[in-house]
């Protein structure tokens, strides 16, 4: 892959999801992701299970075209042998941010942005884990293809098997952010 070029990101507003944003005209080639975003994501926002995140071109007429979405939420996990995690802790589970969902538009992939959206959800891991506590920050990885995205930014995986990524709080500050509410 070429390296990507950063976006100038004076263009771009993260907002939060709502009505006004194009859910039904996103496309990221990843069939979960998408169904997720038009069918799942605002009413998880709604219900306070999750919150959802889209970057959108400044001035973007109505309805907003979307670029790329992240989702966080808060998990509890059992998390004592992770790589990076310090030792000594209790037996039961333990906090941490989920960034449950990344995708970018297909039509704008390789333009650094899943880098600039990645960066920001772990500044807003970070914020979230100095005020209330938690270990880092947990992805499922959607296949073996997307390790290597998420591991070039420091998550390691959690054991052999699974999809299951983790970067430890002390790592999540670094990269190009976007401005957020
Ligand atoms: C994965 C995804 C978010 C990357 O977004 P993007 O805007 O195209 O990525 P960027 O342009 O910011 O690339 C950042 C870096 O990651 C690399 N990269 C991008 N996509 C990659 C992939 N699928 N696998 C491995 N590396 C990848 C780029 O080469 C670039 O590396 P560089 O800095 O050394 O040049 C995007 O391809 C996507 O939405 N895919 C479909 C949905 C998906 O798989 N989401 C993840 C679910 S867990």
């Amino acid at each position: 892959m070429q390296p990507s070029a950063q976006p100038a990101m004076s263009l771009y507003a993260l907002e939060l999801l709502d009505t006004c944003h194009d859910r039904a005209g996103f496309c990221s080639g990843l069939e979960s992701v998408d169904r997720y975003f038009k069918e799942t994501a605002r009413g998880h926002l709604e219900k306070g299970i999750s919150v959802t995140r889209v970057l959108v071109e400044v001035d973007a007429p109505t309805p907003k075209a979307v670029l790329g979405y992240f989702t966080l939420s808060i998990i509890t996990i059992e998390a004592k042998e992770w790589p990076g995690v310090p030792k000594g802790l209790p037996k039961q589970n333990v906090s941490a941010v989920l960034l449950g969902r990344l995708a970018v538009s297909e039509s704008a992939h390789g333009k650094g942005i899943g880098s600039m959206l990645l960066a920001t959800a772990r500044q807003l891991a970070r914020e979230t884990i100095l005020r209330t506590g938690g270990i880092g920050l947990v992805v499922d990885a959607a296949n073996e293809q997307i390790i290597e995205f998420y591991a070039k930014y420091g998550f390691r995986r959690v054991s052999q098997e699974g999809l299951r990524m983790f970067l430890p709080a002390a790592s999540l500050e670094g990269g190009t952010k976007i401005p957020s509410e």
